[in-house]
């Protein structure tokens, strides 16, 4: 048995208004295996930041984390439109999603940007699960491999070793998120072995796979060495479908 803990993380991205959030959180708890200390698993919830103090009071003492999306990188300032760590940590939030591809391809953030949100996130107890992936361009043209371990060691400038087991590292192929064709999970676990040897002392880290991942495939992510669970996207917006990816992580832990 791997010495990681498992970890299910479920980015609602810009879905669901606060009320939507509060049906679909009492439906996901409802659904959820138990959970308690001993469980060998994770279970994290990232509605969006205005839906994040009513899904934080369901959560409170479920068993479930609670995430966010984003974060920038300031304690407070001028920075018109954005969400401090300070702020996240007040409603109990304790994960932040860093550097999803999203965010990069459409809000241009930068590896370095990238960097400077994690080192922040640590700084203030914040659990940082950061995204890596490469594009269908560059998978064609071989740089897969590069790719992922530039993105990780440009997230990762300045963390101190001692801190890899405070974060996590998901692999999400840029061209499977979304898109219903999930990585071939050999390969997926090959890349991830890649992004684990990107630095010494990343074995401590848990590594997540994300890119359409289902009930139905994610069981041959998990068996996987590298695997230590999933950053699922459109699978969390449905509660048994969550739930059950869930129950999977937990019979693989
Ligand atoms: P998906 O999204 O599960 O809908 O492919 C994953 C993600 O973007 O984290």
């Amino acid at each position: 048995m791997s010495a990681r803990k498992r970890l299910v993380v479920g980015n609602w991205k810009m879905h669901e208004t606060s009320a939507q959030a509060v049906d679909l959180a009492r439906a996901v708890l409802a659904a959820l295996p138990p959970l308690d200390a001993r469980s060998r698993t994770d279970v994290v919830l990232a509605p969006p930041f205005t839906a994040l103090p009513a899904v934080g009071v369901l959560t409170a003492q479920s068993g479930v984390a609670l995430g966010a999306q984003n974060m920038h990188w300031g304690e407070s300032g001028a920075y018109t439109g954005e969400i401090s760590a300070p702020m996240l940590l007040e409603l109990g939030v304790r994960y932040v999603i860093l550097g999803h591809s999203e965010r990069r391809r459409y809000f241009h953030e930068t590896d370095e940007e990238v960097n400077r949100k994690v080192r922040a996130a640590l700084s203030h107890g914040l659990t940082p699960i950061i995204a890596v992936g490469e594009t269908a361009e560059e998978r064609d043209a071989g740089a897969t491999d590069a790719r992922v371990v530039a993105q990780t060691s440009a997230a990762l400038d300045g963390v101190a070793p001692a801190e890899f087991a405070r974060l996590a590292l998901a692999y999400e192929p840029v061209w499977a998120i979304g898109t219903g064709r999930n990585c071939d999970p050999t390969e997926a676990d090959r890349v991830m072995a890649c992004i684990r040897a990107t630095l010494p002392g990343l074995e401590r880290t848990q590594l997540l796979y994300g890119g359409s991942v289902t009930p139905a495939n994610f069981a041959s992510y998990l068996a996987g060495e590298n695997c230590d669970g999933g950053l699922i996207g459109g699978a969390s917006l449905d509660a048994k479908a969550f739930a059950q990816l869930a129950a999977l992580a937990l019979d693989a832990a």
